[in-house]
């Protein structure tokens, strides 16, 4: 493809991508498959690499992150982003109503909106152009995230249509679905480590990370409702919010204009039950005087304007008896409390379990065995227990106790320094771990052997086949034939027969085969080491390029590789010395899994960069961080995170933190631009 060509295909694909981003995520009416948009964006994104002259600096590839935020610096509000007065009593929203009426007279028109359970934010948009996005902060004064916010792909980060200011904000909610969230906690989990504890946690720690290509995968979202600046075209709340969805803008297709309390209140109740239905969190609704000069009429006190009221659902709760407490070990060997709870409906289900998350908890709650409690559906998608009916209490209950042992194996729990969860050490004989990390092993984005999936490898594990992911690797057809296991159902769960015939074992055989060929950065992650999930993994893999010196690596090796810290370093490092570790990889290797990656995978550009070791940072101009990265270990290069005495070159991009080029100074290192660097590789 020559330039010219490649520079109309970037403005077609761009102008498509746009496009279909709008019909998706505004419309909710996708125009082609998931997959399809994915080719495009991909293809985008090739081109764009190839030629960096043509990029625009709006692209949708944006929307896949790669920049990296060191700082988030604080900005000073325009407009003040005010919160709103907060009331969970229907007297308040009648006061509310009446107050207005008293003070303007006439009919008034409201519009009723939903109150999206989030992080607020202010996005602010020049000559159609995102240009920055700014959080709540205390209302004066927010943090700039706007990179992580252009991952956002509900975010126009070029308008469409006509008649936008030329300069104006836009405050909107910035949210994660339930769908995304539960995904998120998930692989946290199996990561071994704390899962947020609702969504709108969640979506507010994402957008303070710092890879915006890791916020980009958590698949957040944002609800616009309220446009902000001067001279706006518009007489009413409702019209500026219909031109905005015209601009690209994701507004809720649940703002309704109601005329009276009546119409509030049908408002009010409608979503009390109907946000059940809601793919997201919503945690009330919020009421709002239309007309926008009755807006500036009624004017604002000194914290929240006197035109809107957010009415916030009270979070329902039940009371019921504490059964018994299950302390579930998972893959990592931590213990988690689980309540047993007398079945009792809440909030649209029955509720017969709810988590007590730790030892702590429990003792601070101090919860005894027969205890009356209270539980609440929250933000939480999982019920929580906050507090106990004393009144009800039976007399000489014993407190409830957090065992000193494992349940499954009876190995002393151990607690790490600064986490509040108990676990168990015995990592490779407690059954749940090992079976926890059996199925670790054999997951989709792990060694991908799904024909082991549904309970099959629980049945290998039962039967005493498999007890370590190396064991699969020794099975035979005459071992699986025939096997069988009826599985009894608990609870909700039906019985359930696992039975291996001829066509099971083949292809259980045939996958296990297949994942000989997975590439060891996969097979890293497979092994379930603590806090080694699949990005670090990945890095873990490039830098090392094999087992063997990955083994060999000193500790402070391990830190040199980029976003690995003390702790991962740390939890790595006891892992490959633990003898248990070492004769699995060994087995794993002789059964031909991949323990290094392969020559095409390291493949090499050149030489040119034999023994150097580089830190990169800041923004580039003609390449993003990663692309630079790539072409580093592309001729031979390191990539290592901090400057030290070893480092041969810094290679400086704009806004690079002044501490790094202070070091690199101080140490002698070579400071290079981005011209310079390539100069080394051409
Ligand atoms: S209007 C000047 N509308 O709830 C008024 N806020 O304290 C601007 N929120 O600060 C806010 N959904 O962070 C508005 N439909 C909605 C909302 C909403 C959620 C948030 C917002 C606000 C807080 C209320």
């Amino acid at each position: 493809m020559d330039r010219e060509q490649a520079q109309q295909r970037i403005e077609e694909l761009a102008e498509e991508i746009r496009r279909h981003n709008y019909h998706y995520y505004v419309l909710s009416r996708p125009l082609i498959s998931d997959q399809q948009f994915d080719r495009k964006l991909e293809e985008l994104g090739r081109l764009e690499t190839e030629f960096p002259e043509f990029r625009f600096p709006d692209s949708p590839t944006l929307h896949v992150g790669g920049a990296i935020t060191k700082e988030f610096k604080p900005v000073v509000h325009r407009y003040p982003m005010l919160s709103l007065g907060n009331t969970y009593s229907e007297q308040d929203v009648k006061d509310f109503e009446e107050r207005i009426h008293k003070l303007i007279g006439e009919d008034i028109e409201y519009v009723c909106e939903l109150k999206f359970d989030g992080v607020a934010i202010g996005l602010t948009y020049r000559d159609g152009l995102l240009v920055q996005a700014v959080t709540r902060g205390d209302g004066i004064q927010g943090d700039d995230v706007t990179t992580n916010v252009k991952t956002i792909r509900s975010i126009p980060l070029r308008l469409q249509g006509e008649g936008y200011p030329a300069e104006f904000e836009i405050r909107g909610e910035i949210i994660l679905p339930h769908s995304s969230f539960e995904a998120l906690n998930s692989l946290k989990e199996e990561e071994g480590e704390e899962p947020f504890a609702n969504p709108r946690n969640a979506a507010s720690g994402s957008l303070k990370m710092m890879d915006s290509a890791e916020v980009a995968k958590r698949k957040l979202d944002c609800f616009l409702y309220y446009l902000q600046g001067e001279n706006l075209p518009f007489t009413t709340h409702y019209e500026s919010l219909q031109a905005s969805r015209s601009w690209g803008f994701r507004i809720s297709d649940y703002v309704v204009k109601c005329r009276n309390i009546d119409d509030i209140f049908d408002y009010i109740n409608t979503w009390d039950e109907g946000r059940r239905e809601l793919p997201f969190d919503i945690d009330g609704v919020v009421i709002k005087v239309n007309s926008l000069s009755k807006q500036e009429q009624l004017g604002y006190t000194a914290k929240s304007p006197r035109w809107a009221i957010a009415y916030k659902f009270k979070s329902e709760e039940a009371s019921t008896r504490l059964l018994s407490v299950d302390f579930q070990v998972g893959r990592t060997g931590t213990v988690t409390p689980v309540a047993n709870l007398q079945p009792v409906p809440l909030a649209g289900t029955v509720v017969k379990r709810a988590t007590l998350h730790n030892a702590d908890i429990i003792a601070a709650l101090d919860i005894r065995y027969g205890d009356t409690v209270f539980v609440e559906k929250g933000g939480e998608i999982i019920p929580k227990i906050t507090g106990i009916d004393l009144l009800q209490r039976p007399e000489g209950s014993s407190p409830l106790e957090f065992p000193a042992v494992c349940p499954e194996c009876l190995t002393a729990l151990v607690r790490r320094e600064g986490e509040a969860a108990w676990f168990c050490p015995n990592e490779t004989l407690c059954p749940p771990q090992i079976k926890g990390k059996l199925e670790h092993f054999i997951s989709r984005r792990a060694m991908n052997i799904d024909s082991l999936g549904e309970g099959k490898i629980e049945l290998l594990f039962d039967k005493g086949l498999v007890n370590s992911p190396a064991d699969l690797y020794e099975l035979s057809f005459g071992q699986l034939i025939g096997l069988e296991k009826l599985y009894k159902g608990e609870g909700d769960k039906k019985d359930r027969l696992v039975k291996f015939r001829e066509k099971t074992v083949e292809n259980i055989l045939k996958g296990i085969e297949a994942s000989k060929k997975i590439s060891f950065d996969r097979v890293l992650y497979a092994l379930g080491i603590r806090y080694v999930g699949e990005t670090v993994a990945k890095k873990l893999a490039r830098h090392f390029a094999s087992f063997d010196s990955l083994r060999m690596a000193e500790p402070a090796e391990l830190t040199d590789v980029e976003e690995i810290g003390d702790k991962i370093a740390q939890s790595l490092a006891t892992w490959l010395q633990t003898p248990s570790s070492i004769k699995l990889v060994e087995s794993l290797k002789s059964h031909g899994v991949q323990m290094a990656l392969t020559v095409t995978q390291t493949a090499r550009k050149s030489n040119k960069l034999d023994g150097k070791t580089f830190v990169v940072s800041g923004v580039f101009e003609k390449f993003s961080r990663d692309e630079i990265k790539q072409a580093v270990e592309d001729h031979g290069g390191k990539n290592v995170s901090s400057v030290s005495a070893r480092t041969s070159f810094l290679l400086a991009g704009q806004n690079m933190g002044p501490e790094k080029r202070r070091k690199a100074e101080s140490l002698g290192v070579n400071i290079i631009t981005e011209e310079e660097f390539l100069n080394m590789i051409c």
